[in-house]
């Protein structure tokens, strides 16, 4: 995978989760996109769940045109994929990011060079089966019967895939994280699950045992983990969505995730973060 440097000088981003367009009425969904057309952004970042298969094109191209040309950039959540597969939802997007030039999809090697000091990299992750009871868990997903990859497959087959998802997302970092991080102060890292349990809530509470195979991506959260150690003057922020519970989270002395909260069918305008 080659790297795919891009220049986004930004002062002040938007951080957006878990929009879940297609669970909002008509009135909610046009208030929604007033809002944020008036908010005052040089860039937003969209960490996943902004729709499902069906309309995910529709939606995106509503949010990019508000935008106007400020850069809107996205990272897909597994809501996204539902109705359809991984590989038709992914080859969907390129093809829209060369229609729209605004609008910008991580996970193809980019590296956005947000300013002197700060980067900004990503990948939609996946939960990967690992954390809390496992695959022992008595919980079931939805998304095993919603998104083709998973069709059909039995218990073992589901969680083995699950775990080859959170995987994927953990060697697209391994190589592309410590390029970032050897050249920018801080490195921000953009993914639709959270990498670390400690950030992982469930309806405002702590996440139980049995729900937290489907809310974490242990692969990731042990990669970033290990890089960060490796680079301990440069900080890593993780911005993540999935759980609707919002968390911030000092993970380590130069590690933090930052995971957005959400009502689905009340889609809501989020942070603001200032880049330095
Ligand atoms: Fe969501
Ligand atoms: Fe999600």
């Amino acid at each position: 995978m080659s790297q795919i440097h891009i220049n986004l000088p930004t002062k002040r981003l938007l951080i957006l989760s878990d929009l879940h367009l297609d669970k909002a009425q008509a009135s909610y969904k046009a208030k929604f996109l007033n809002t944020l057309q008036k908010s005052d952004f040089d860039a937003v970042l969209i960490t996943g769940d902004v729709s499902v298969a069906a309309t995910l094109t529709e939606h995106l191209i509503k949010i990019a045109e508000v935008c106007g040309n400020r850069p809107v950039i996205i990272t897909t959540g597994n809501h996204d994929y539902y109705g359809s597969s991984l590989r038709e939802v992914d080859q969907g997007i390129t093809d829209l990011c060369a229609n729209q030039a605004n609008l910008i999809a991580l996970g193809r090697g980019e590296i956005i060079k947000l300013s002197r000091t700060t980067a900004l990299l990503g990948h939609r992750g996946w939960y990967d089966g690992l954390a809390g009871s496992g695959k022992k868990t008595r919980v079931e997903s939805p998304d095993r019967f919603l998104i083709e990859d998973f069709r059909g497959m039995g218990r073992t087959d589901f969680f083995r895939k699950l775990n080859s998802l959170g995987m994927e997302s953990a060697d697209y970092f391994r190589r592309l994280l410590p390029q970032a991080l050897s050249r920018y102060q801080r490195v921000l890292v953009a993914t639709h699950v959270p990498p670390f349990t400690q950030g992982v809530r469930y309806d405002g509470k702590g996440c139980v045992w049995n729900r937290q195979p489907y809310f974490a991506n242990r692969s990731l959260g042990n990669l970033i983990w290990g890089i960060s150690k490796r680079f301990p003057d440069r900080q890593i922020q993780v911005h993540a969505g999935h759980t609707h519970s919002a968390t911030s989270v000092r993970i380590r002395q130069n590690l933090f995730l930052e995971v957005a909260g959400a009502r689905p069918g009340k889609p809501i305008i989020g942070n603001f973060l200032h880049i330095s």
